[in-house]
């Protein structure tokens, strides 16, 4: 029998540096990944899946810098039911204060026949092998049914009872392919419960995609259902449609306890800074109304619904803003304001930098107060992001000139880059300014790439607002996203070309010769 302080303690287990960096563009370098982890750790996420080692070099040493940098939470790694991943996997995570490795093989007939070519009893056999080797390198290991939601009753038995025989203290279900409803796959759980005779000796994890956008739904069926331990990501990142939204997840339980009366050792109040950081990090912007992270969650338009929340918030209002995280502060920097209030300001949203980083980000703030009567939170964050986030990049932005709207002469860009510390100029033409800037990045630093997305999104009001521009950038089949906030549109858009090529680099490096997608 697991021995389990409190029954009714949901284990959240935060997948967004392997899952979510699975995502097309999501990727992220050892920095950033560790930038991520300590931030989760802070939130109180339990245990922190930080890559899947065997995939790539880039990947092993950001499970290692993860699992050296916490302390607090469990860091996990990914590992195929083979002796050479899960070996991998073990010296992963080796620094680690506390370390799982995360086995896993698929049991569905349609993934054995067709992925893996293999017979039901190969499985089982492959199952009780690898959770039994990687018993022998860690203690605390976690056996997955890659397509559990698919998997036949009596077969998905049968492998559930061998991997706790063989020592797995954690049994994921995962759906995969997002395909379960919510009674449907709560009644999966709690057919595990009535049949496999060792269940009690494990605890029973689900991981839910969102292809059908149910993955919240599922999720908490399954908690429900004697479930306690959820899968899940920030911003709700992952494989195609994504996972399961941690916040949303955490946020469903918080609030209607009276209806699950189950807890998570989340601090929510850090929720909107995970998700920030994340956004900046992979460069996926939110969508406005995204349930408890979105620009929108907590805006009131209608004047109906002003009014009522003015008179009582809780009329419209089912959580408190601050609960999230959002505070209501109306602290607003200006020009005047000095550098002891910038690095106030820096520290109220959540901020630690290093004196030569406040130095940079208070020369830029300086700039941008110039340019705009009033500095927001929101403002100040993305100015930070873009000076933090470029620490290590090989193409720098210098400068950029546009000449544009004339009828008579094509519109051009003069633009002045960095590369590898070596300054470069170069004036392009082109459709219209934006192309103009892109070609003109093209001729300093040659590339064959597409261009798969350019998006602008103001960051506050105004027609002085600060512009944030993501670009996504395609190579080989591999997508990275940039992003860049500025005054100036065409800068933004320039930053955030660059900022995507930097990605593209990091990415060419790693090589993955022997990996799979999980
Ligand atoms: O979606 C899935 O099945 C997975 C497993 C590897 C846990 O990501
Ligand atoms: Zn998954």
């Amino acid at each position: 029998m697991v021995a389990r302080m409190d029954q009714n303690r949901i284990t959240i287990f935060d997948t967004t540096l392997r899952d979510g960096e699975q995502s097309p563009g999501a990727s992220m370098n050892l920095d950033e990944k560790v930038r991520i982890a300590l931030v989760l750790e802070e939130m109180g996420v339990d245990v922190i899946e930080a890559g899947f080692p065997i995939a790539s070099n880039g990947d092993f040493e950001g499970v290692s810098a993860v699992a050296r940098a916490v302390t607090k939470a469990t860091v996990c790694g990914l590992a195929r039911a083979t002796r050479g991943d899960i070996e991998r996997c073990a010296e992963a995570i080796r620094p680690a204060e506390r370390g799982r490795i995360h086995t896993f093989i698929s049991t569905s007939p349609l993934h054995m026949k067709f992925k893996l070519q293999m017979e039901p009893d190969k499985v089982l056999q492959a199952v009780k092998d690898s959770v039994g080797m990687a018993r022998k390198l860690c203690d605390d290991v976690e056996w997955s049914a890659e397509d559990g939601s698919r998997t036949e009753h009596d077969f998905l038995c049968r492998c559930v009872e061998a991997a706790i025989a063989a020592g797995a203290r954690t049994i994921n279900i995962p759906d995969t392919v997002g395909y379960a409803v919510p009674d449907e796959y709560g009644a999966l759980i709690a057919m595990l419960f009535n049949r496999v005779p060792n269940i009690d000796q494990a605890v029973i994890s689900v991981h839910c995609h969102n292809d059908l956008g149910l993955a919240v739904a599922n999720s908490l069926a399954a908690v429900n259902n004697g479930a306690r331990q959820v899968e899940c990501t920030i911003n709700g990142l992952g494989e195609r449609a994504g996972n399961a939204a941690l916040e949303e997840l955490v946020m469903a339980l918080r609030t209607r306890h009276d209806r699950m009366p189950f807890t998570t050792g989340v601090k929510t109040e850090n929720i909107i800074r995970a998700s920030k950081l994340v956004s900046a990090i992979t460069g996926f912007v939110v969508q406005p109304n995204k349930a408890i992270v979105g620009a929108n969650a907590f805006a009131h338009e209608s004047g109906i619904h002003q009014d009522g929340v003015l008179k009582n918030a809780q009329t419209y209002e089912i959580m408190t803003p601050e609960s999230v995280g959002l505070n209501r502060s109306t602290l607003v920097l200006g020009k005047h304001s000095g550098r002891a209030a910038f690095k106030s300001k820096l520290k109220e949203l959540g901020w630690d930098l290093g004196d030569n980083a406040v130095e940079d980000a208070f020369r830029r703030f300086k700039d941008l107060a110039d340019k705009k009567k009033e500095v927001f939170d929101e403002d100040i964050e993305a100015l930070v992001d873009d000076e933090v986030l470029r620490a290590n990049d090989r193409i720098r932005f210098v400068s950029l000139e546009v000449v544009c709207g004339s009828k008579h002469r094509p519109p051009s860009a003069s633009l002045e880059l960095e590369v590898d510390g070596e300054t470069r100029a170069h004036t392009a033409t082109g459709d219209g300014p934006v192309d103009a800037t892109f070609n003109a990045i093209k001729a300093l630093f040659p590339h064959e790439v597409r261009l798969q997305l350019f998006q602008v999104n103001a960051v506050t009001q105004g027609t002085d607002a600060q512009a944030e521009v993501t670009v996504r950038l395609e190579e080989d089949g591999k997508t990275v996203n940039g992003q860049s906030a500025d005054t100036d549109t065409l800068v933004a858009s320039a930053r955030a070309y660059v900022n995507a090529l930097n990605k593209l680099l990091v990415k060419r490096q790693k090589t993955a010769p022997e990996a799979l997608s999980a």
